[in-house]
């Protein structure tokens, strides 16, 4: 096409009706681009003599400038189109009120720990820890579990390839906390524990609180005092408790706490709480601490099972599957 043949109303009308910046864009490139029309006509200038050069380069410049400036209007145009749809449809209504942002709470098992510790902080006793990964000798061994035992098959393991194991339960930190120190000691010891185990009632993960205190001239009556004053506290009433005799290899006498739990049917059941009794004389000899001079008392309690009574929880399983639904009801 020569240049005069280029009919720049054409280009004009062209640009005009362009109704998108994409159309715009390819018209653009049709006109001016590398492989554009008026690129196409200024590479044939080289053929020309030297006056027509003159004249038709001037032509083509001309043409490309006002064809660009036509672009560039149409494209303000359009722009400011795209920005009255965007403005029209994305239009903040400053007078509405505002949404309200979520408040979170605590998780009704954090709860739990913290009313436990609260309670046993307001008795007079420290917080001690432990590792979550364990070996045998505290978990099994210096508590009086002997390789073999069979009170070992209680306690679903699980167990790394290199003998250590996630500990099952916090007793373990009775035997970090005497180790190296003589009595008195009053403490508690909250945690996560693991046994291989889940249903309505048990879960692989849950956590215990576990209790100990040594020191001259402790009983069983010691005990006995103490767990009812923490029931009382915790679920904030009055119950008839029972320690019912059980085996735990860490301690003589062994029991088993039950609380007679009143229904909404106004029946009531026994249902176990803790685990207790007084330290064994094995394992505070196995700490370095003689059990001719001192005596002791512990516990262990399963803290989801505390918080599903007061909170009146029916499947264990709730606590772990994060429903907000579930949780919101805690705040
Ligand atoms: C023990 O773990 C003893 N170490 C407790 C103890 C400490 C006794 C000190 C004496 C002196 P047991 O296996 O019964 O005992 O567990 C204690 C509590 O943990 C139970 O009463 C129960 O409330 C809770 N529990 C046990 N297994 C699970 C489980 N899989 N899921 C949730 N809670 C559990």
């Amino acid at each position: 096409m020569a240049v005069d043949q280029l009919n720049l109303d054409n280009a004009h009308a062209r640009i005009q009706a362009a109704d998108s910046l994409d159309a715009l864009e390819s018209l653009r490139v049709a006109l001016l681009g590398k492989q554009g029309v008026l690129t196409a006509e200024l590479k044939r200038l080289g053929g020309l003599s030297p006056e027509q050069r003159k004249q038709q380069g001037e032509a083509i410049n001309r043409l490309k400038g006002e064809v660009g400036h036509a672009l560039a209007v149409r494209r303000e145009v359009l722009e400011a189109e795209v920005l009255a749809r965007r403005l029209a449809t994305e239009r903040v209504d400053v007078t509405l009120p505002g949404r309200d942002a979520g408040v979170g709470g605590l998780h009704p098992v954090s709860r739990a720990l913290e009313r436990i510790t609260d309670i046993f902080a307001r008795f007079g006793y420290d917080v001690a820890e432990g590792p979550e990964v364990e070996d045998d000798w505290h978990n099994f061994e210096a508590l009086n579990f002997p390789p073999d035992h069979p009170a070992r098959a209680m306690h679903d393991t699980f167990y790394f390839p290199d003998g250590r194991l996630l500990r099952t339960h916090t007793s373990p930190v009775q035997i970090r906390a005497m180790a190296g120190r003589q009595p008195p000691l009053r403490l508690i010891a909250p945690g996560k524990v693991y046994r291989s185990d889940s249903d309505q009632t048990h879960s692989p993960m849950f956590h215990q609180v576990e209790g100990l205190v040594v020191g001259e001239g402790i009983t069983l009556a010691d005990l006995k005092g103490t767990l009812a004053a923490f029931l009382r506290g915790f679920f904030e009433r009055d119950f008839e408790m029972r320690f019912k005799p059980t085996y735990f290899p860490f301690v003589e006498p062994g029991a088993d706490v039950v609380i007679r739990w009143q229904l909404p049917d106004g029946g009531s059941r026994w249902l176990e709480v803790l685990g207790a009794g007084m330290v064994h004389p094995a394992v505070l000899r196995n700490c370095g601490i003689d059990p001719e001079r001192y005596s002791g008392f512990a516990f262990g309690m399963g803290v989801e099972r505390l918080a599903m009574l007061r909170y009146g929880v029916t499947d264990l399983r709730a606590f772990f599957e994060n429903d907000v639904r579930f949780l919101g009801q805690f705040r």
